[in-house]
């Protein structure tokens, strides 16, 4: 009954949203996103300077890992897990000629995304880095035998084109120097770059916002769509395909969380 009921929740993004409004209403301290503040101009630009750091946190890593492993374990027995299921499938879908393909994942926290690819069956090279020690640290432990390093994604210090595929793995709205963190991707990816679970809004600029991320004051950054797809293309990306996780629109205001495949444009 209970896997049957997050089945249904998992494939319905609207009431997946729905609820965790609502869960976030009647318990403000619990989750992983709580307490949003919307923040405008010098405030925006300060408060994101002095968070910049929040995701180092030394708690963070076990706190996301407990919700982390539940979703792991659902998902090992056939759960549909959208997030998981929008990058399994992204991956897919890329056409990609002989051999195991280089994936790079930036933001990876304690790099559970190459469990998720071992669980679906995708035979991949999976590197993973993250601006966090305590989050390398962690991933070093659960995944001994795979690569991680502690790099900030602004500045990378990987080669040019020295992954197949860059997934930018849901850091880009923590990251105040985005348009960097995006160059960054693209200059290292050879031919794909995902920015995954990206917050964007329609209608209206950028916003931020200082939140709770698993209990530690963090910012989140939610971009303007088109400029946000400007700032893809001017970084010589081309989108091949959009996958939207949640979606609320109304006369062309809104917002949305969506997945960005991209290719690199032909020079
Ligand atoms: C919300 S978690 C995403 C984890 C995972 N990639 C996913 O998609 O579920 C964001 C991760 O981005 C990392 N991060 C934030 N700013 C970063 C930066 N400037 N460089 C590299 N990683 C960063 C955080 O430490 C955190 O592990």
């Amino acid at each position: 009954m209970k896997r049957q009921l997050r089945h249904l929740i998992n494939r319905q993004p609207w009431l997946k949203k729905l609820l965790k409004r609502g869960l976030q209403l009647i318990l403000p301290g619990r989750g992983v996103s709580t307490h949003y503040v919307e923040m405008a101009g010098n405030e925006a630009d300060s408060e994101s300077a002095r968070l910049r750091a929040a995701w180092k946190d030394h708690d963070l890593p076990v706190r996301q890992r407990e919700l982390v492993d539940k979703q792991l374990t659902a998902y090992r027995h056939g759960e549909a897990i959208d997030v998981f299921d929008v990058m399994v499938q992204s991956l897919r879908a890329l056409p990609h000629g002989a051999g195991r393909m280089r994936v790079l994942e930036i933001g990876c926290s304690s790099g559970y995304y190459s469990e998720v690819f071992r669980i679906a069956g995708l035979d991949v090279d999976y590197t993973g880095c993250d601006y966090s020690d305590a989050f390398i640290d962690m991933a070093r432990q659960r995944y001994p035998g795979l690569p991680f390093d502690v790099q900030d994604a602004t500045m990378l210090r990987y080669d040019d084109s020295a992954y197949d595929v860059v997934i930018s793995g849901c850091c880009l709205l923590h990251i105040p120097e985005y348009q960097a963190a995006v160059a960054e991707t693209a200059r290292v990816a050879r031919r794909y770059a995902i920015f995954h679970r990206t917050p964007v809004v329609l209608g209206q600029p950028n916003k931020y916002y200082r939140k709770q991320a698993y209990g530690v004051e963090a910012v989140e950054i939610h971009f303007n769509e088109p400029q946000f797809l400007a700032l893809l293309s001017d970084n010589g990306l081309e989108v091949l395909a959009t996958h939207t996780l949640d979606e609320t629109v109304s006369h062309g205001v809104g917002s949305a969380t969506r997945t960005y495949v991209c290719c690199r444009k032909a020079a």
